[in-house]
């Protein structure tokens, strides 16, 4: 099974909304857990609508590894549910409590994300909402477990341009991996105005996924009441088409990973040329 890590440069093009929507739409069992070192507690208030989470998150698995307790077994405890009733269970790890507290969650890294992969092991899909990137890059444990890095981008110029600026850090964080995680971008938006194909052959990543741009984002976002048929509606379809798509891709890597390289991945899904 697999882990994601969803990030952004600069511009909040929809990250903590996408990985959301990818969390409710995917095909297996997940978590969603907000790793986002900037904590703004998004989805508490917007999505789950502050309800009382009883303190769980990030803060207490600190707390667990300075107490030197193991975080694979605390783990599990501070998960709630994202969804009730559905076909998959899908659950939530809420993030740093405190504006200062990733500082201090150094070195908790490194077990904290073997504790994520280790979910992953167990057949529980993993998401992280890793924030924004920053000069140094994102956290290297994060990245180590990382089957795939996905960058989120709207496919405007503003956007594009900051993309231009960081991605290098992160494209250079992920290479030096001993076993590099599949880096490439998820478009909000595709075609305003700029395509995948444009996008993708510009940079040189592939565009893995994309979603459409559409208002009723701020159901996710903020809470908002749903509109009719918010369900079965475009934006629902697109993230349930994103997550069908990267979870199938997922496996399919595992697979060439497991009989060969990454480079034979790498070979099978270079970016397509786009004709000038
Ligand atoms: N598919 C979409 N279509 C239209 N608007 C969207 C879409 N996804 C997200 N948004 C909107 O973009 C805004 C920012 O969303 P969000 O908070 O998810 O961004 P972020 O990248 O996580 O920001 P930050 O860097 O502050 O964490 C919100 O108003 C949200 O509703
Ligand atoms: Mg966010």
């Amino acid at each position: 099974m697999s882990l994601v890590v969803c990030c952004s440069f600069t511009g909040a093009p929809g990250v903590t909304t996408t990985a959301l929507g990818l969390a409710l739409a995917w095909p297996r069992d997940v978590v969603l857990a907000d790793c986002d070192r900037d904590p703004a507690q998004v989805i508490e208030a917007g999505y789950l609508r502050g309800v009382d989470l009883g303190g769980r998150g990030l803060a207490p698995l600190a707390r667990a590894h300075r107490e030197r307790r193991s975080l694979g077994d605390e783990l599990p405890s501070q998960l709630v549910p994202l969804q009730e009733n559905g076909s998959r269970v899908r659950r939530f790890l809420p993030g740093f409590a405190h504006p200062a507290s990733a500082t201090v969650f150094a070195p908790v890294w490194p077990e904290f994300a073997a504790s994520l992969a280790g979910l992953s092991s167990q057949g529980t899909d993993v998401i992280v909402d890793a924030g924004r990137v920053g000069r140094d890059g994102l956290p290297a444990a994060l990245l180590t477990e990382a089957d795939l890095v996905l960058v989120v981008l709207r496919s405007t110029l503003r956007s594009l341009a900051a993309a231009r600026l960081h991605l290098l850090t992160l494209s250079e964080q992920v290479a030096a991996l001993a076993a590099p995680a599949e880096l490439g971008i998820l478009l909000i938006g595709p075609g305003m105005p700029y395509s995948e194909a444009e996008i993708g052959a510009h940079f040189g990543l592939p565009v893995i996924a994309s979603i459409s741009h559409n208002p009723h984002a701020s159901v996710l976002t903020d809470g908002r009441p749903e509109p009719r048929r918010f369900g079965d509606g475009p934006l629902m379809r697109s993230y349930r088409t994103a997550a069908a798509s990267l979870s199938s891709r997922l496996l399919r890597r595992e697979a060439v990973l497991d009989a060969g390289t990454a480079s034979d991945w790498a070979r099978m899904t270079e970016p397509m040329a786009v004709p000038r």
